[in-house]
């Protein structure tokens, strides 16, 4: 545990299941179909680095890196491209790895630019799926697990650029926030 965290939503076992469960279902539908997969950072860091090792498939990976946030838990509706793909899009089957939808802006934002870009295809992949508070109509793929209206921290997830590097996904206490 950690001192700042007051529940644990998800242990490091069950994110293990999780991905496992996806990896399964991408390595089954892109058999025979050549695929580039992008992470959003920084929050998909985590999930990027398990879930990669887990298809087995060739495959190229590549980075995207996506602003909104502010130190805050709530989105601005802007995003910015900080730092864009560094290899070709066009005709590219792209699988997105995002650590989680909320509003849904960041990703249609980036599915948009791709496809704009000349993308083939664009698929998303997320590990948490926030329905409840989605703004903009956008569905994931695949999801790993839907989750109530909380604001999560942990495997990849921050609050202030915190709790990334914890290993499994909780609630921080109140007064963290509030502080
Ligand atoms: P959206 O654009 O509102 O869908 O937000 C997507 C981004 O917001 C994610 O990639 C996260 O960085 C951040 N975010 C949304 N919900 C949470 C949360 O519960 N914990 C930590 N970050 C979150
Ligand atoms: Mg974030």
């Amino acid at each position: 545990m950690h001192k700042d965290i007051e529940r644990v939503l998800y242990s490091e076992k069950v994110l293990e299941d999780i991905v496992n469960r996806l990896a399964k279902q991408i390595e089954k539908d892109y058999n025979n179909k050549e695929f580039l997969a992008v992470g959003l950072l920084k929050g998909s860091v985590v999930f990027m680095s398990d879930i990669i090792r887990r298809i087995n498939l060739d495959f190229a990976i590549d980075f995207m890196v996506t602003s909104s946030y502010g130190g805050n838990t709530v989105s601005s509706g802007v995003v910015n491209i900080v730092k864009d793909i560094s290899s070709p899009v066009e005709g590219k089957n792209i699988l997105i790895l995002e650590d989680i939808i909320d509003s849904g802006h960041t990703l249609s934002y980036v599915v948009d630019y791709l496809k704009n870009r000349g993308a083939a295809e664009v698929k998303i992949c997320t590990m948490f799926d926030k329905p409840e508070r989605r703004v903009i109509e956008i569905e994931p793929d695949y999801a790993g697990t839907v989750i109530p209206d909380e604001f999560i921290v942990g495997y990849g997830l921050d609050f202030d650029e915190k709790y990334r590097n914890l290993p499994f996904v909780g609630v921080l206490k109140p007064e963290v926030y509030n502080s």
